[in-house]
């Protein structure tokens, strides 16, 4: 059984060192010390988010009869949040630390026991301040400390910014025994301020003449793409003929203004989500939700990521969504511990019945077979394309020793991405770069196989060190041109070349013809 606790910063730091290194994700506005929460995807990174979202669009629209796709606005109408109980209720408990002034999560924060050290407020010379703090200490923590961040906190009210701490004079301290709490940093055990629930939605205003305040104004950066696929539920049916069961899928960018982004893309505030809302009557639900379970578990073994890594958790009662009957989680052994890739929910006829309800307009279904009208209930896979990015990139991470020819030994960093989502799929080497026939045969291989294909050609440095410029970027083929290719020392080598396995580093002869129908057939 796995360690769901366990973790590996080292890692995750090596494998963000490399996703900067060879462009696969850097921080959005690095230049200007980074918009926090916000990543951009490099030359390869995007191609890995390309190959992803490809084979899931493949995988659920285009090799199944029973959904169709959507692409709905991101800009969304006030009501249609208001309807789905976002703009009411889309929060988190924030809290303050009093001291840093850091942001947060209140639910997120591990109870503590200690003494609390509590002030009334602190003088200097003529200079008072009265205000209530409180320090938490933790057993074998000195009392000196809760003074030194109690003068801390108010000397922040001094008017005098160059003054010491030191000069504060504290006043009223008093002391209580604290068990489990809450109420204090763990960081520095400083008080936090009571907690207040925080909409996580952006809003923006549309439109040229708006003001601040016309209410009529207000739109959101939508928090989920599924809302559009219920607000468009009718007119999807109505023009594609679909029955149900059948779903509709999306995949697109949402937002969330976390309290707390972290862990490198996991959580971000701009994020693509790869949704489907899959429309059933209200007895197949339940099943329904198993059957998408498995088929999702299946998905991402298909991509890469082994099943022992892959673990589901049946949300109990009372954590679930407002909205949700059943819900799965499908989490991930990150290196930062097992965390949420998917959430397969069964979310009943919640959203349609809401959508009817304030838009006064049907959204019912007439089923021909029975005459029945009523209202569908839905099943949502709803997984994160960032979230399966990092992870992709986290499992397939590894450092391994390697002894070369000579019989020396290093390390070699290899990305062992699955040839679907590898973000480029062969390169192609001619042996010398000085040899014109090998350069201009390598030079039509790339031609042909990159029309079906992102290729890559590269004609500096050893074979060796081109190879693992490649292992390190997660290249499942390397082609190499040579002089057997010219048929110069073995006629019935001619126009063949090398194909070297990124994960075995085995090489075999292949015929050039041959490479097309070899290669297509991996990476489907
Ligand atoms: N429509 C349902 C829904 O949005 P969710 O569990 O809030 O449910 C679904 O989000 C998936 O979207 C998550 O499992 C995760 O993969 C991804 N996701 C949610 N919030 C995210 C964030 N802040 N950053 C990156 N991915 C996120």
């Amino acid at each position: 059984m796995a360690d769901k606790e366990y973790t590996d910063p080292e890692r995750m730091e090596k494998i963000v060192s490399l996703c900067k290194r060879r462009g696969f994700i850097y921080q959005s506005a690095e230049l200007y010390g980074g918009l926090n929460g916000c990543w951009d995807y490099g030359p390869l990174g995007v191609e890995v988010k390309r190959n992803l979202k490809e084979y899931w669009w493949r995988r659920n629209v285009q090799e199944r009869e029973d959904i169709v796709g959507l692409d709905g606005s991101i800009l969304t109408h006030q009501a249609v949040l208001t309807a789905s109980g976002h703009v009411g209720g889309f929060s988190d408990p924030m809290c303050d630390c009093l001291l840093s002034k850091a942001r947060l999560r209140a639910d997120q924060i591990e109870p503590q026991s200690g003494v609390a050290y509590h002030y009334t407020g602190a003088t200097e010379g003529e200079w008072s301040v009265d205000r209530e703090f409180a320090v938490l200490l933790r057993e074998g923590q000195d009392e000196n400390k809760a003074r030194k961040t109690a003068r801390q906190f108010y000397a922040q009210f001094h008017p005098d910014k160059s003054l010491s701490p030191k000069a504060l004079e504290l006043a009223g301290e008093s002391t209580t025994e604290e068990e489990g709490t809450t109420r204090f940093n763990p960081e520095n055990g400083s008080l936090l301020t009571e907690a207040r629930e925080f909409n996580l939605m952006f809003r923006t205003q549309m439109g040229a003449s708006s003001s601040e305040d016309d209410p009529n104004a207000v739109a959101y950066l939508r928090p989920e793409t599924a809302q559009s696929i219920f607000t468009q539920f009718k007119n999807v049916l109505d023009t594609s003929r679909m029955k149900i069961p059948f779903g509709i899928a999306q995949i697109g960018k949402a937002f969330r203004n976390e309290i707390n982004p972290r862990n490198f893309t996991f959580r971000s505030r701009e994020f693509e989500q790869m949704e489907i809302e899959y429309f059933c009557r209200p007895e197949d639900g339940l099943r329904l939700t198993d059957e998408w379970l498995e088929d999702r578990l299946t998905f991402y073994e298909q991509i890469g990521l082994p099943r022992e890594k892959l673990h589901v958790l049946d949300v109990p009662d009372g954590e679930r969504a407002h909205y949700s009957k059943k819900t799965y989680d499908i989490e991930f052994d990150f290196p930062f511990g097992c965390q949420e890739l998917e959430g397969v929910a069964y979310r009943t006829d919640y959203d349609l019945s809401k959508h009817q309800e304030h838009s006064g307009r049907p959204i019912e279904y007439f089923d021909e077979a029975t005459k029945e009208k009523f209202i569908p209930h839905v099943v949502e896979p709803s997984a994160g394309c960032d979230r399966t990015v990092l992870a992709l990139l986290c499992e397939a991470f590894q450092e391994e020793e390697v002894t070369d020819a000579k019989g020396k030994t290093e390390v070699r960093t290899v990305m062992r991405l699955h040839p679907r989502v590898a973000p480029i799929k062969a390169a192609i080497f001619p042996l010398l770069k000085k040899n014109e026939e090998q350069v201009r045969i390598s030079r039509e291989i790339q031609r042909n196989l990159g029309r079906f294909m992102n290729v890559f050609y590269d004609e500096t440095g050893a074979v060796g060190r081109r190879y693992r410029r490649q292992d390190e970027i997660g290249t499942p083929f390397c082609i190499t041109v040579d002089f057997e290719t010219l048929g110069e020392e073995d006629p019935e080598l001619k126009d063949t070349v090398t194909l070297r396995h990124r994960d075995s580093m085995e090489q075999e002869r292949v015929a050039i013809n041959d490479l097309l129908p070899r290669l297509l057939d991996e990476i489907q």
